[in-house]
């Protein structure tokens, strides 16, 4: 008898039980929000929890401008580039801040990673923004990262030179409806057989 079966019944291992694959699995990108303000020291634990993220060769190659104000935001959820659908960037008009994420490649760390073929920056860009939207998650917070934008109007609206690589908008607000749990991951992500292998 093998030690997972007891007289008969074949008995499933328990998975771990993990608080963070818990907010992992509650999350899902959030395109309406309430209109309620999120608190400073809200906004600026989402930015610790960023800092905090691993980068390759500890470069942090990354910087984040925290937009609040409500004129700056309904410019920012207006920069769709050319071709593509403004709705995918519209939903952010309502958003309570933005968080524009800037890249940092011009590290010399990065220039050689680039002639290999590894464009760490941008990795390291993706574990920080995922950083925060899990703190958000866990918070309450509803977001939604940006990737279709014109990095040129970003950077006239935040400031920025015309050069400053926008990675992406991460959209943060109170959800407008409350967040039922969510049991649709079969649907909505490809099979864990087909997306992974063990050797
Ligand atoms: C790098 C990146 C760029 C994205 N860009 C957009 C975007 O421009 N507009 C949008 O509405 N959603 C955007 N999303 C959200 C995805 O559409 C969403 O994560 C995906 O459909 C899975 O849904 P879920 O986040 O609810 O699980 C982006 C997500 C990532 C990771």
């Amino acid at each position: 008898m093998s030690q997972n079966q007891v007289e008969g019944t074949t008995q499933q291992k328990q998975p771990p039980r993990s608080a963070v694959f818990d907010v992992i699995s509650a999350r899902r990108s959030v395109r309406e929000f309430d209109g309620r303000p999120i608190p400073q020291e809200v906004l600026d634990l989402l930015v610790e929890a960023a800092r905090r993220a691993p980068s390759s060769c500890n470069t942090q190659p990354w910087h984040f401008t925290v937009v609040t104000d409500r004129e700056k935001i309904a410019a920012l959820a207006k920069v769709a580039p050319g071709g593509i659908e403004q709705r995918f960037i519209s939903f952010a008009a309502q958003a309570a801040a933005i968080i524009v994420v800037s890249a940092r490649p011009k590290l010399l760390i990065h220039r050689a990673a680039g002639t290999l073929e590894r464009d760490c920056h941008l990795l390291d860009i993706g574990a920080a923004v995922e950083h925060m939207v899990l703190v958000a998650a866990e918070l309450g917070l509803g977001s939604c990262w940006i990737g279709w934008l014109h990095q040129r109007k970003v950077n006239e609206l935040i400031g920025r030179p015309r050069r400053n690589r926008v990675a992406a908008l991460l959209a943060l607000g109170y959800p407008k409806e409350p967040l039922l749990p969510r049991d649709d991951w079969d649907r909505r992500r490809r099979p864990r057989e087909e997306i992974s292998s063990a050797l």
